[in-house]
């Protein structure tokens, strides 16, 4: 299985806080079958001093844990204002890949939000994944959903989803209407946010975890 979301990288955000956390929590998610491993910090535009200095510290965590092959570095980018024209935003996409990872404000839906998302896409040649689509129910109406979902876009999932009656059923449509899911454990510790593949396996069949996994070969 291919984890897309995680704040495995230790003392970066409010994720693992040391080493020995970070190497459990890689333990774990090898334990529940995970092979690659996208870790994804937060990266908070208005909270940074410049893309490049963010890929400073997040090589120098990378490093802390001994640079293991199957991690490769990504980013949680928040849609602030004004994201698209931000120096280097293109270099936070995926290691390897034209993928990057967005994330919604926890506010009302406003179209400049979406604005943002196309012009990183259509400048950079990227595509977006859009963080935990299911979290923003809570924000946006149905027809902004719809909306959001209209776009060229890949939904990523948290596998905690499926222990939300509402998530669920609102994520179960998604993968019956064919929409292009893959899935994350969000994982920032070893407690109340661990890795949680197992849950994943244990609430969706295996055909629909490889279809997800075969999503990420096109980029
Ligand atoms: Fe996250």
């Amino acid at each position: 299985m291919i984890e897309s979301h995680i704040h495995i990288l230790p003392q970066i955000d409010d994720g693992s806080s040391n080493v020995e956390i970070s190497m459990k929590m890689l333990e774990m998610l090898k334990m529940q079958g995970v092979e690659k491993i996208y870790a994804t910090p937060h990266f908070y535009a208005h909270r940074e001093k410049s893309v490049l200095d963010f890929m400073t510290k997040r090589e120098k965590a990378y490093k802390k844990i001994s640079s293991p092959k199957n991690v490769y570095l990504g980013a949680e980018v928040a849609i602030e204002y004004g994201i698209s024209e931000l120096l280097h935003i293109e270099k936070l996409a995926y290691q390897g890949t034209d993928l990057i990872l967005l994330e919604f404000p926890y506010a009302k839906y406003s179209s400049w939000m979406e604005c943002e998302i196309y012009n990183i896409s259509l400048e950079y040649h990227l595509t977006p994944i859009i963080a935990h689509i299911h979290r923003y129910l809570d924000f946006f109406s149905k027809e902004q959903m719809k909306h959001i979902l209209k776009m060229n876009a890949i939904f990523q999932v948290n596998n905690e989803a499926f222990s939300n009656f509402r998530q669920k059923r609102f994520v179960k449509n998604l993968l019956n209407e064919g929409y292009p899911v893959i899935f994350g454990s969000d994982s920032h510790n070893l407690t109340n946010r661990k890795p949680n593949w197992n849950l994943l396996q244990k609430k969706v069949s295996a055909d629909i975890i490889q279809k997800s996994e075969n999503i990420y070969v096109a980029y």
